[in-house]
C-alpha cells in the first residue's frame, strides 16, 4: 500500500523537467518529490523509441524501489516513447505531459488550427497530435521539431540574437499556417515564451504543458486520496545520473530557485 506521505517521483532525459517540479511544487507545495535526471544520457530527443523506453523502465524501477506513490514523466520525448508502457507496467499512477499539454491547447485554441514544437523524437511519435484529435477531431495541427533550442536554453541564451534568428528560422512557417496555438512540446520551450511570443506575434496562444501537467498529477493524486496531509513537511530530493555539479549549476534558471544539493546515481 503507497502511503499519501510518499513522495512524488518525477523523472527527466535531464535538468529540463524542473520547469515540471517548479510547478508542482507550486500547485502541490506539501508534496515531497525525488527528482531524477539522466545528464548522463542526455538528450533523449535524438534517440530511438526503444532507446527512451529502456532509459525510462530503468528510472521508473529505480523510483518505485524508493517507495514514490506517483510517477510524473518530465520529459515531452519520454512521455511520447514510454508513457503506455510505463502506464500498463507499473501498479502505481503514471502522468505524462503530452495529454494536459494537448488538453490545454484544445481549450485555448480558438479556430482548432493548432501547432506542435518538440524534439525530433516527440514530433515524429505523433503523440501530441493524437491527443489534440482525440479530444477535437475537426482541428487542423501542424508539428515541427525545433532541436536546436535545447541546446541554446541550455547555454542561457534566452533573449539572445542567435536564439532569436533560429526561432525565426522555425517558427515562421507556423505564420502561414495561420496557427492561433502553440505547443511548447519540450521541457525547455516554456524559457523561450517571451521570445517566442515576439517572433509570433500577440495572436498565438502559447501552451506550457508543464502547469497542465501539475493540475492533472493533482487531479489522479486526489480521486484516489493520495494527496499528500497538509504540514507533511515536503521533502525535494534531486537526483542525476552524471555531472551532479553543472545540474547544481543550472537548475535555479529552471526551477527559479535554488536548490542545495544534488545527488548521484548512475543507471544502465
Ligand atoms: N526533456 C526533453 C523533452 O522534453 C528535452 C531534452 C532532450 O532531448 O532530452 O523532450
Amino acid at each position: 500500500m503507497v502511503s499519501p506521505a510518499a513522495p512524488i517521483g518525477v523523472f527527466d532525459s535531464g535538468i529540463g523537467g524542473l520547469t515540471v517540479a517548479r510547478e508542482l511544487m507550486r500547485q502541490l507545495p506539501e508534496e515531497s518529490i525525488i527528482y531524477f535526471g539522466d545528464t548522463a544520457r542526455v538528450p533523449y530527443g535524438p534517440k530511438s523509441p526503444d532507446t527512451v523506453r529502456r532509459y525510462s523502465r530503468e528510472i521508473a524501477a529505480y523510483l518505485r524501489e524508493r517507495g514514490v506513490k506517483a510517477l510524473v514523466i518530465a520529459c515531452n520525448t519520454a512521455t511520447a516513447h514510454a508513457l503506455a508502457t510505463l502506464q500498463a507496467e507499473e501498479s502505481i499512477p503514471v502522468i505524462g505531459v503530452v495529454e494536459p499539454g494537448a488538453r490545454a491547447a484544445v481549450t485555448a485554441s480558438r479556430g482548432g488550427r493548432i501547432g506542435v514544437i518538440g524534439t525530433l523524437g516527440t514530433i515524429r511519435s505523433s503523440a501530441y497530435e493524437r491527443a489534440i484529435l482525440a479530444l477535437r477531431p475537426d482541428a487542423h495541427v501542424v508539428a515541427r521539431p525545433c532541436p536546436l533550442f535545447v541546446p541554446l536554453v541550455e547555454e542561457g541564451w534566452l533573449d539572445h540574437e542567435a536564439t532569436r534568428l533560429v526561432a525565426s528560422e522555425y517558427l515562421t512557417a507556423f505564420a502561414a499556417d495561420r496557427v492561433d496555438t502553440l505547443v511548447l512540446g519540450c521541457t525547455h520551450y516554456p524559457l523561450l515564451k517571451p521570445l517566442i511570443a515576439e517572433v509570433l506575434g500577440p495572436g498565438v496562444a502559447l501552451i506550457d504543458s508543464a502547469e497542465q501537467t501539475a493540475a492533472e498529477a493533482r487531479r489522479v493524486l486526489a480521486a484516489r486520496n493520495l494527496l499528500a496531509p497538509a504540514g507533511s513537511g515536503a521533502v525535494r530530493r534531486w537526483v542525476a545520473s552524471d555531472a551532479p555539479d553543472q545540474f547544481l549549476r543550472m537548475a535555479e534558471r529552471f526551477l527559479g530557485a535554488p536548490i542545495e544539493g544534488v545527488e548521484t546515481h548512475t543507471l544502465g
